[in-house]
Parts: C-alpha cells; structure tokens; sequence
C-alpha cells in the first residue's frame, strides 16, 4: 500500500482565514460592520498565553476588531462574571472567549453558562452543546469544525454510512465531533477508556479522529486500510538535555501512514485549523446579531 496523503492543515487553515478576511471586507464595505473578538485570559498559563497571542494576531490580520483582556491569576468568579456581563451588552464585541484552563477558585461552568450564547464563538456554552446534539444550527466548538471541514475536503460533503470512531469523550472534541459526523449521518461510535476491544473498533472506522491526550496510542494496525485519519492529540514530551520538548499526536503517524488513505500530521494538522474556524465562528456571530447572512466568497 501507497502512503497515505499528508493532510496540509497549515495551507487549508491559511485558505480559510483568507476567505474569512474577504467576508470581513465585505461586511465592513457593504455594511460598517467590523466584527469583533473578545478573549479573556486569566492567569499566566505559557501555553495558554502562546494561544491567545496568537489569536490576537490572526484576529487582527483578518480586518477584524480584537479585544483582549488579561486578569491575574487571583481573579474572583464574581469579578470575571462581571467582565463578562460588560463583554455581553458590548455591541463591538461579537464575540467572547474566555481561555482554559481557568485557576482553582473560579468555576468554568458557571464562566461559560455566563457567556452569551449569541456571542459564544467556542461553542461551549450548554446552550449550544444542545442544540449541536439536537441537530439544529448554533455556534460549534473550533476543534470539531476544523476537523469536520478537512475530513469533508479529503472524502466530498456526502459521509452517509461511512463508519467513523471518535476517541475520546471531552465536551470540547469527542462529543461535539461525534455529534457532527452523526449530523452528517455517519455511524458513529465513541471509544474511552473503558471500551472493551479499541484496536477491534478502530480496524472498522472509515473516518477515525484520535482525542484522548496519549502520546503515539494509536498503531499502525488499528487503522483500517484508506481510512482518513485525523489525529486531535497535542502531547508534549518531557524536555530533552536541551530543554526542547517534542509534540506528538495520539497516533503512531509512522505507522498509521503506512496504512491510511490520509492522515493529519502534528504539528501542521489539526491544530492550525482551530483559530481559522474562530475566526469563522466570529464572522458567523457577527452576522447573525445583525440579522445579516454570511457573505458567499
Ligand atoms: N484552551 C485550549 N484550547 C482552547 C479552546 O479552544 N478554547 C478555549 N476557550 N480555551 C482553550
């Protein structure tokens, strides 16, 4: 067997956030309107700091307005609940996002059911959640999405009946991708850490998406032959004598690349994809709080 195609995650994100900035043209053209992203980032979490960096940037390099705010780590619930009150009767701010992870003291439950469902551009808030998992149209998680429109880019818009395994079972990735590829009349299951016979279920999905935070778990003769293989996992190793630490997805890509039909390398998968579908998910926002369709590019 051939190896599998690399998916290009980098080209396809930088594809998308191009049209994302040709829809803000538009909108501010046609319509004065300049959508805007709000992100909240509480405490000094590096990696977390790195992410909303660069969120920022790519906000800002799309045309639209970025608001960041940045509160210590000893933040109250009460004063982040009350930054985000002032963020949802903000008219500029079509979009909120409040980074995770949260420090101890504050509940991210009650932060994200705080959000404006209308503005909850991470599509976490329960509002949301359930309308995913009804099949009705709200704001969806990036992750999911970014992964979605690659698998759909690699296989057509047309998943009837294929048989796709999501592992992994957070709120943010495995539950919301499960609830789309069902949305796209998949046959869906979800494998966790208690599933019986995972390399069993793994050998039949035509679509396998990896999200459960296992450095290499998944082996090359897990994967179903031509089956399209997105790999969600970001583990880094322990730093070396250097102190450079190496990403690695969940999926042995060495192996598995052997196997599959195509397959999202890390880094330059999956991950880049996440901003771009933010930044969809603004424009999106900003859209409907103004009772305008999302321009066709
Ligand atoms: N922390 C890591 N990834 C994410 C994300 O997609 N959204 C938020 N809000 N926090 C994160």
């Amino acid at each position: 067997m051939a190896d599998a195609k690399i998916i290009d995650g980098k080209a396809f994100a930088q594809g998308l956030r191009r049209r994302v900035a040709d829809q803000v043209k538009i909108l501010k053209e046609d319509h004065s309107l300049t959508p805007g992203l709000a992100v909240v980032l509480v405490g000094e979490d590096p990696a977390s700091q790195i992410y909303v960096r660069s969120k920022n940037k790519m906000t800002v390099e799309a045309g639209m307005k970025s608001f960041e705010h940045r509160l210590p780590a000893e933040t109250s619930q009460k004063e982040l609940l009350t930054l985000i009150e002032g963020l949802n009767s903000d008219p500029d701010a079509h979009g909120i996002l409040v980074q995770l992870p949260l420090p101890d003291q504050i509940d991210k439950q009650v932060v994200l059911a705080k959000i404006d469902p209308a503005k909850d551009v991470d599509g976490f808030h329960i509002f949301n959640a359930g309308k995913l998992a009804t099949g009705s149209s709200g704001l969806v998680p990036c992750t999911p999405l970014g992964c979605l429109m690659i698998i759909k880019e690699q296989l057509g818009d047309d998943l009837s009946g294929k048989r796709a395994l999501v592992i992994g079972r957070s709120n943010i990735v495995g539950k919301p991708m499960a609830a789309l590829l069902l949305r796209e009349h998949c046959t869906v299951t979800v494998a966790h850490s208690r599933t019986a016979d995972l390399p069993g279920e793994a050998q039949r999905a035509d679509i396998l998406v990896a999200a459960v935070g296992r450095a290499n778990m998944v082996k090359g003769d897990w994967v179903k032959e031509g089956a399209i293989v997105i790999d969600v996992g970001m583990n880094r190793s322990p730093p070396d004598a250097e102190g450079k630490s190496k990403l690695a997805g969940d999926v042995d890509f060495d192996e598995a690349r052997e196997v599959a039909g195509a397959i999202t390398p890390v880094p330059g998968g999956v991950g880049p994809m996440t901003i771009a579908c933010l930044l969809q998910n603004t424009v999106t926002a900003a859209c409907a709080q103004n009772e305008l369709d999302v321009p066709e590019i």
